[in-house]
């Protein structure tokens, strides 16, 4: 059902920017931000903003990947009037995965990834760190790894992203070099945002 596939892919893509749009803030401006705050200023900052971005944040997460494991098997897993199974626009013309099926995939790869780096590191980090669960000298090393990997996911963001608009708004022929060069093009502009931008970005 078309209007089933575009509700699904308008609550996929609106959740994705609140996910995205959370670790950008996270890695684009707090990041920086913190390095500005004295102790005292932290302690009555933090407790106000971080419980409330990282709610938005990880379920932000939560709901982009249920409706776009959704969204994929209601466009490649279901044909009208045949029910459910692998469908002509997974298969591509020599038997293989089509052209669509083959990017998307690598972009819920990289979405996978995240979504499991959200879950199952950075929220239970900052779960530990924010209900003071985790002190003292255990603290450092747990903030230094939830860094690592929000880093790392926004790094993957860019590669993600190029998966999600290649399947269906390049109308490019799927081949590992251009998958390639999508992803260096992906990784070099999170890098550029990540350690340009904020020199400019700081001012008015
Ligand atoms: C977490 C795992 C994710 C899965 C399993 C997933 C799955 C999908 C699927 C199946 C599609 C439809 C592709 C097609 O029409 O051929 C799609 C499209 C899309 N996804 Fe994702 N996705 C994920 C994460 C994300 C994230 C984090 C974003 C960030 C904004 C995102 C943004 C988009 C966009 C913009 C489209 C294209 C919509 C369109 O062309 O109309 N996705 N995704």
């Amino acid at each position: 059902m078309p209007q089933i596939e575009f509700a699904l892919r308008w609550l996929h893509v609106i959740a994705g920017i609140t996910w995205i749009g959370h670790l950008y803030f996270f890695n684009f401006v707090n990041s920086v931000m913190q390095g500005k705050l004295d102790d005292a200023a932290k302690k009555a900052v933090n407790p106000q903003l971080m419980p409330r971005a990282l709610w938005w944040f990880r379920w932000g997460a939560m709901i982009t990947f249920l409706s776009g494991l959704l969204l994929f098997a209601a466009i490649f897993l279901y044909t009208p009037g045949a029910g459910f199974g692998p469908n002509l626009l997974l298969q591509g013309m020599e038997g293989g995965l089509s052209d669509r099926a083959r990017w998307i995939m690598w972009g819920m790869t990289f979405g996978v990834v995240m979504w499991f780096n959200v879950w199952f590191i950075i929220w239970p980090a900052q779960k530990g760190l924010l209900s003071g669960k985790i002190t003292g000298d255990a603290a450092a090393p747990v903030r230094a790894k939830a860094g690592k990997f929000s880093r790392i996911n926004t790094y993957l963001s860019g590669p993600m992203l190029v998966g999600m608009l290649g399947a269906n708004h390049a109308n490019m022929h799927f081949t590992y070099p251009r998958l390639a060069i999508l992803i260096a093009l992906g990784l070099a502009g999170v890098h550029v945002a990540l350690y340009h931008a904020p020199k400019v970005g700081q001012t008015v």
